[in-house]
Formats: C-alpha cells, sequence, structure tokens
C-alpha cells in the first residue's frame, strides 16, 4: 500500500539538484566534447616521439621527420615536427599522417574547418595537399591544398567539404607534398561544425545529450583534472586562455596530455550554450600524489589566482580580468553562485585542508561575500571538518550497495552545511552503465529527492567516454561515444527522466509491505500542478501495489515512462544504443485509487494530474 497526499508538502526539492560534472578523462575533452578532429596536434613529444602522426613516403619518396625542438610559432610552443623531403614527384608524394581520435567523423556535404602553422625553407616544396581519406577504401572523402610561404612562421586556413558520401568514422588524415623541401610544422588543425557554430567549439551531439538532462549547473573543471597529479599540473586556468597558439597545454592526471583547447572560456561558453550556471572549482593548493602548499606566504599566489579566477568568471570589464575576458571573445559577466575549494580533500591525510580551506575561505568571503562556499572534506566515513556551506560527498558503489545506501541522508542532521553529492555513480557495467547501475541510480536518486531540503545539488561522474579501444581510462560513465556518434545509457535515461519530472516539493507520504529493493519518491510541481511519482522495482518480482493519491483528479490521466531492462547486465552499447529506452503508456485514475502493478526490474515515471 503506497498512500500519497498530494495536498502536504513536507519538504523543498532544490530546483538547482540535477546537474553535470566532467573533467578531462576518457577522453572526454580532447578526443570528445571538444571538436577538434586530430590528435596530438601540436605534436607534443612523448618518449615514444609524437603518437600518433605517422611518416608516409609513397613510391621512390624519401623525406625523414623529427622533432625540432628549438623552432615554434609561439612561446606556449616553442617546437614543432620537421618534415625534411629529399625526394618526391606526383604519385611518389612524402607527408605526415594522423588517424584521429580513433577515426575522423565524416557526413555527407559538410564542410570542416582547418587551419595550421606553418614555415618552408624555400617555396619549391609546393603546396600541401590535406585528404581525408577513408581507410577501407582508400577513397579521398575530401581535399583541400594549401601553399606554404618560406620565411616566418604563418597561420594558413583550409576547409575540406564531403559530398554526398555514407557517414562514416573509419578514416584518416594525410597532408602531403609531391616536391622536395623542408617545412616546420605546428598546430595542424581540423573542426566539424560545432554546437551554435561556435569557433574552437563543442560537438552538437554530445551538448545535446547533456542538454536533454536538464542540468541546472556544471561543475568545472574537476574532479582530479583540477588537481593535476603534481602541483605545476593542476589546471592552471590562466594558461588555458587566449589564442590557441599561445596555450601549452599540459599532463592529465588520467595518462594523457590536454590541449586546453578547451580553456576556462570555453567552460564558461558551455555553460551559457546549456543555460546553466557553473560550480566553480578553484585549485585549493593539493595535488593528487600528495604534495600541498604550506598555508601562509607560500599558499598566497594560489589565492590570488582563485580571486582572479572569479573576478575572469563575474567581473565586468573596468576589472583586470573582467577586461582580459573581454579580450578573449566574452565581454558579458558569466552568473556565478558557488564555489568549490578543491577537490575530495579528505584524500589529504596530511590533514592540512583545514588550513588550506581557511585561508582561501577568509580571502574569498573578504572579496566575494556574495557567493556561498563548498569545502570538499565531507563524506559519509569522514566527518566534515571546516565550516562551510556546503559540503561536497562522493559515492561510487555497487547496484546493491546504493540501494542499501538509499535511507543514508533519512538521518543527517539538518544543523550543519547543505550537501552538494558533487560526484557519484553507481559502478559495475563498462564502458556505461548496465540496467542494474540505473536501478541503483534510480533508488538513489529517490533518495536525494526526498531529502533536497538538505541535498541541494548532485551530478554524476564521470559523464563521458569515447568508447573507442584506449578512450576509456574509468569504466562505467553515464554517455558513450566514438568519432562519429554517440548513445545512452540506461542510467542516461534514468538520469534524464528523473530530472524532467522534479517537482519543488516532496508530497506526504507511507508505504507499507513492499519488498526491499522497492524505492520511490513522489514529488510535486505546484505550476504545472502535477504529481510526479518515482517507481523503482529493482527486485525480479512484479510488485503490486494499491495506490491511494489524495490531491489528484478524480478523474486523472496518469502518463507513464517505463524504463525495463531484462536483466541486471542488459544494457546498451554503441552498436546497440537504443536496446534499453524509454516507453510511454497511460492510465486512467478514478477517485485517487490505483491498483497498479510494477513490472520486475523496472523504473516507471508517473505524471498525475493535480486537482
Ligand atoms: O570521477 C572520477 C574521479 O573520481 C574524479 O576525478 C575524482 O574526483 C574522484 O576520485
Amino acid at each position: 500500500q503506497l498512500d500519497i497526499d498530494a495536498t502536504r508538502v513536507v519538504s523543498p526539492v532544490s530546483p538547482t539538484l540535477y546537474g553535470l560534472m566532467t573533467e578531462e578523462i576518457n577522453h572526454s575533452y580532447d578526443g570528445g566534447l571538444y571538436a577538434e578532429m586530430i590528435q596530438n596536434r601540436s605534436f607534443h613529444e612523448t618518449w615514444e616521439g609524437t603518437p600518433p602522426w605517422d611518416l608516409i613516403r609513397r613510391g621512390t619518396a624519401a623525406a625523414t621527420r623529427s622533432y625540432d625542438k628549438t623552432d615554434g610559432p609561439s612561446k606556449a610552443l616553442p617546437y614543432s615536427l620537421k618534415l625534411a623531403v629529399t625526394s618526391a614527384s606526383s604519385g611518389n608524394e612524402a607527408g605526415l599522417t594522423n588517424p584521429g581520435y580513433w577515426g575522423y567523423g565524416l557526413r555527407p556535404n559538410t564542410t570542416y574547418s582547418g587551419s595550421l602553422y606553418a614555415h618552408a625553407d624555400s617555396a619549391d616544396i609546393g603546396p600541401i595537399t590535406i585528404r581525408l581519406v577513408s581507410n577501407a577504401t582508400g577513397t579521398t572523402q575530401a581535399q583541400a591544398q594549401v601553399a606554404i610561404k618560406p620565411g616566418p612562421w604563418a597561420r594558413y586556413e583550409y576547409k575540406l567539404t564531403t559530398a554526398a558520401i555514407a557517414p562514416s568514422i573509419a578514416n584518416h588524415i594525410e597532408f602531403t607534398v609531391s616536391h622536395p623541401g623542408t617545412v616546420w610544422l605546428q598546430m595542424i588543425s581540423l573542426m566539424p561544425p560545432t554546437f551554435h557554430d561556435r569557433p574552437n567549439g563543442t560537438r552538437p551531439d554530445l551538448m545535446e545529450r547533456m542538454a536533454a538532462m536538464h542540468p541546472k549547473f556544471l561543475r568545472l573543471p574537476g574532479g582530479n583534472y583540477l588537481e593535476g597529479n603534481k602541483v605545476e599540473d593542476r589546471f592552471d586556468w590562466k594558461k588555458t586562455l587566449g589564442p590557441l597558439v599561445d596555450r601549452p597545454g599540459h599532463e592529465g592526471p588520467w595518462g594523457y596530455w590536454s590541449t586546453d583547447g578547451l580553456g576556462l572560456l570555453e567552460f564558461l561558453e558551455w555553460c551559457e550554450d546549456l543555460n546553466v550556471e557553473p560550480v566553480l572549482a578553484v585549485y585549493a593548493g593539493y595535488s593528487l600524489h600528495g604534495t600541498h602548499i604550506a598555508t601562509g606566504k607560500d599558499m598566497e599566489p594560489y589565492i590570488q589566482d582563485a580571486l582572479d579566477e572569479v573576478e575572469y568568471v563575474t567581473g565586468d570589464v573596468s576589472t583586470h580580468w573582467g577586461a582580459e575576458r573581454a579580450r578573449d571573445g566574452h565581454p558579458a559577466p558569466f552568473p556565478l553562485h558557488y564555489i568549490e575549494v578543491g577537490n575530495e580533500d579528505y584524500l589529504d591525510r596530511s590533514g592540512s585542508y583545514t588550513a588550506r580551506y581557511a585561508q582561501f575561505a577568509e580571502a574569498l568571503h573578504a572579496r566575494y561575500p556574495q557567493y556561498k562556499l563548498i569545502s570538499t572534506d565531507g563524506n559519509s566515513d569522514y566527518e566534515t571538518k571546516v565550516h562551510s556551506d556546503i559540503s561536497d560527498e562522493h559515492y561510487y558503489k555497487s547496484p546493491a550497495d546504493m540501494m542499501d545506501m538509499s535511507q543514508h541522508y533519512d538521518k543527517v542532521s539538518r544543523t550543519g552545511p547543505k550537501i552538494f553529492v558533487g560526484e557519484w555513480a553507481t559502478r559495475s557495467g563498462s564502458p556505461t552503465p548496465n540496467f542494474g547501475d540505473a536501478l541503483g541510480d534510480a533508488a538513489w536518486m529517490t533518495s536525494m529527492e526526498r531529502n533536497s531540503d538538505l541535498i541541494i545539488m548532485a551530478s554524476y561522474a564521470p559523464l563521458l567516454v569515447n568508447v573507442s579501444p584506449g578512450g576509456m581510462q574509468w569504466p562505467t560513465d553515464l554517455i558513450g561515444f566514438d568519432a562519429g556518434t554517440t548513445y545512452a545509457s540506461p542510467s542516461y535515461w534514468a538520469q534524464s527522466l528523473f530530472a524532467a519530472h522534479l517537482g519543488d516539493g516532496t508530497a506526504a507520504s507511507s508505504i507499507s509491505g513492499a519488498n526491499p529493493r522497492f524505492f520511490y519518491s513522489a514529488t510535486v510541481s505546484t505550476k504545472e500542478k502535477q504529481l510526479h511519482l518515482k517507481l523503482v522495482n529493482a527486485s525480479s518480482v512484479s510488485q503490486p501495489i494499491s495506490l491511494k493519491l489524495a490531491g489528484v483528479q478524480s478523474a486523472a490521466k496518469a502518463t507513464i515512462i517505463s524504463l525495463h531492462g531484462a536483466t541486471f547486465e542488459a544494457t546498451n552499447t554503441i552498436n546497440t544504443p537504443d536496446a534499453i529506452h524509454p516507453v510511454k503508456s497511460a492510465a486512467a485514475i478514478s477517485g485517487g485509487h490505483w491498483d497498479h502493478t510494477v513490472p520486475p526490474l523496472t523504473i516507471e515515471i508517473i505524471d498525475v494530474p493535480l486537482r
């Protein structure tokens, strides 16, 4: 028996409950959301050389490539790739090839915009021919030429336009010459059409997936990505601004180099494009390998960086960093309410966070009293030590553990800080969650909605994964993609549906006799006059329920959206993207009584019109 009194709201639901968190992990940005198609466009060198670039020598062509540490187009990129061609002719071309981020997603009748920095030793080398080529057939999918002038470094642009080809990702790009000569290359870029046509923008399909989650905020820029393995690998936001050629890039904590093409301004424009607010995490003097900056004098430059960063986000053009943002192309300040100090600082077992937080909080409060501060030493097994406005708590659990934890916040004191569940996920599937994970997530979301007087924000993590072999570092990520398409995991559907039917208050309710793996949430939308019911049956048997709904229309037509998986392991993949998807139906409810059966392994989102 489930009794719901929709006329009695017992606690508020936070309008900002559901948001997004991402970071540079699983090629979320480079090779993902950031639309750049060329992998290692600035020839960042590793011990293996400059992968994944390869030399082309057709027929009798002779050429070498080397890494020139002494010649580059900018202070940030003082190096380049030197292509020295001693023999080449038409049909015997020499050059370079790049496989992209596991392919190039090509579509019919589409223009791809390219640019590169180069200089040549003489004009004799002739033009560079640029071709997008099918891996399977060797067919040229699009072609352009760029004539490189001898003399100083210059930036060149090119366009590659496809004809009526079939969409595909198994393609690569080639840059070839058919005359001898030497050319130095740097920052070779190729962008597809982007979301809102922003230059240096994002992939439309991934942006649309995020938009469909109805998020209210974006926590940025991480996660571990904020902290870096070492202090010098932190997200040093000042080095991520301005022309791409002036961004050095940096070592990310997930085993690959970040171009910082998606820098602080691009993060903020991403927020703008999704119509969400940033939750700005500032580096708080601790990096993952365990180093922390001593508080006091040593910390001052980092505090100044945080203050400057807030000014870059929110200052008007009369401020130093507001003016810098305007020069970068965005005169209007961005909205901001929350600043997070660090990430997962409960992992700093030296206990330095208390003093570090205090120094940051004092400076941030003094300069920006209007913003709420989020601390990061809170977690279920760890007492929050600092007195912040909001405590960020993270949960990564198995389906069973997530379900078992669904009562946790019912018992948490309401006198402490508000809670931001800044990272959470039910984890068993890989690369994306399976239906068992979606059930764990749904159970957990019912508890977050019920406790949303306390939990004011929550964001699943990680959000994105490039599922191509080599793309993933962290299994169980919400949205999978490759160079061409994206797919929604069962958990993605559960979360999008919960967020689309959130409500603004929790209705009084009581339940008896249900199986222990049955979970529910009952919220009301006062404006739309709807009762939103979320029913989660995570057991393998049907759950009959007799519902008594006070306050709904006497002859109510309920809409039901259900998500069902045959087993816990059932899932969606890049090749079977729609195996699990929402299905709509309707039910007539008369006099507020409804005998309803929730099938096994099913999540239902039900809207019932209120009187
Ligand atoms: O979401 C993956 C990682 O999990 C985050 O970078 C970190 O904050 C947490 O430990």
